[in-house]
């Protein structure tokens, strides 16, 4: 099957009683035995349960992977790999990683003595310096949040194997639409399946996806030890997400294109990171490792915090609030919400400062997108350019899959 008939059918396929086309919804902590030592395959919800079941093979296929893990969150799907890990144990991480991953990082430091080092991953020889004789993994966000800064999955996976360590990837920010990590190397994948896969903003979810067997064995001791298995009614609406995943990351992108090219050309906009910009500086990387460009834009206003917190509350469409990946848009200021838990250091030294304002483009009309960010971007005050104003720019066309 390809892609976008594995989103459809991939999985879903778990009522032998009555051949339903929909996965039912298996609403149930624990399953009767047939006899005494026999099940028909499942016997307790925490362990294994048919609904999220459909969802894990979903995932699995669509990633390309051996085995997967739905979770109750992102956050569980990051705390079930770190357990992969133990005390001792060093990890090199992304300096702009998501907010909430740099601060679980930290706290397994504080309390197992898990070393982790920073680096700017765009820059090779620096992960190579950073690795020790302990390096058990390197953390991969690409593209990162909020800056979109993208980084090479497959050279990094071979200095991960290189030094005897594992890759992983979170792949939140491009779904498996637009990125597959495994065919660029890697060993683990995670998702935020709050985001793009689920995709309507009513659920939060996560998973694990792993291509080796000796991971897959560990994820499902893992699953049902650490109890972090989505709910059967979470699984099923992100099951139901990913059927439009396609059309939905088509539009995404549609849009997010239309919005960085209006966006490149204003005069009050100082900055804008978007992948698929010429100008954005690992443009050629995402062409080759990526299928598409996503629906993230972020941008830095001219001025400072009246002018950023001017365009938050003038927007309309937009809505002020966490997450993404949604069909509708929504804009944030990284600094005080996504990333208001890091470490406020790190965050200086990744770039991420007060003027930048991250948006997740939805599928509204493009048109009513462009014009409520027009109407926000008129405050009064103006401060000339700076040199990383970049010029009117006709985004190309996205990679497609
Ligand atoms: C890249 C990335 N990874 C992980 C997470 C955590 O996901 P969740 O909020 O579902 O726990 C987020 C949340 O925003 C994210 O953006």
């Amino acid at each position: 099957m390809r892609f976008q008939t594995k989103t459809i059918h991939s999985g879903v396929d778990k009522d032998s009683g009555f051949n339903s086309i929909i996965t039912p919804i298996y609403q149930t902590s624990t399953f009767r035995f047939e006899d005494v030592g026999k099940t028909r395959g499942y016997d307790y919800s925490r362990t294994a349960n048919p609904t999220r079941k459909a969802l894990e093979e979903n995932l699995a296929s669509l990633e390309g992977g051996l085995a997967a893990s739905a979770v109750a969150t992102g956050m569980s799907a990051i705390t079930t790999v770190l357990h992969y890990f133990r005390s001792g144990d060093h990890i090199v991480c992304t300096n702009d990683c998501y907010g909430g991953t740099e601060r679980l990082l930290r706290t397994y430091r504080e309390l197992f003595g898990v070393q982790v080092t920073y680096v700017n991953m765009a820059n090779l020889d620096a992960v190579k310096a950073a690795l020790l004789p302990n390096t058990k993994a390197l953390w991969i966000e690409t593209p990162s949040n909020p800056l979109l800064n993208i980084i090479d999955i497959r050279a990094l996976s071979e200095i991960a194997h290189n030094g005897g360590a594992l890759a992983i990837v979170d792949n939140t920010f491009l779904s498996p639409y637009n990125q597959r990590p495994f065919e660029l190397g890697a060993d683990i994948i995670v998702h935020s399946t709050t985001k793009y896969l689920n995709g309507h903003s009513d659920v939060v979810g996560g998973a694990v996806i792993v291509n080796r067997q000796d991971l897959a064995e560990r994820l499902h001791f893992l699953q049902n030890a650490l109890g972090q298995g989505a709910s059967p009614f979470d699984c099923w609406l992100v099951l139901r997400g990913i059927k439009t995943l396609v059309p939905r990351m088509r539009l995404h992108e549609e849009n997010a294109n239309a919005v960085a090219s209006f966006l490149s050309g204003h005069r009050k906009v100082r900055r804008v990171y978007y992948p698929g910009l010429k100008s954005h500086a690992n443009h050629d990387l995402a062409r080759k490792q990526q299928y598409g460009f996503g629906g993230m834009v972020s941008f830095e206003v001219n001025g400072g915090m009246n002018e950023v917190n001017d365009v938050l509350r003038r927007v309309k469409v937009f809505s002020l609030a966490e997450s993404l990946g949604g069909i509708e848009s929504l804009i944030c200021h990284p600094v005080t919400m996504t990333h208001a838990s890091m470490n406020p250091e790190l965050r200086e030294k990744a770039g991420i400062n007060e003027r930048v304002i991250r948006i997740s483009v939805g599928i509204e009309d493009v048109n009513d997108l462009i014009e409520d960010l027009d109407q926000a971007l008129s405050f009064t005050v103006e401060t000339p350019k700076t040199h990383h104003q970049q010029s009117t720019e006709k985004v190309p066309h996205g990679v497609t899959s």
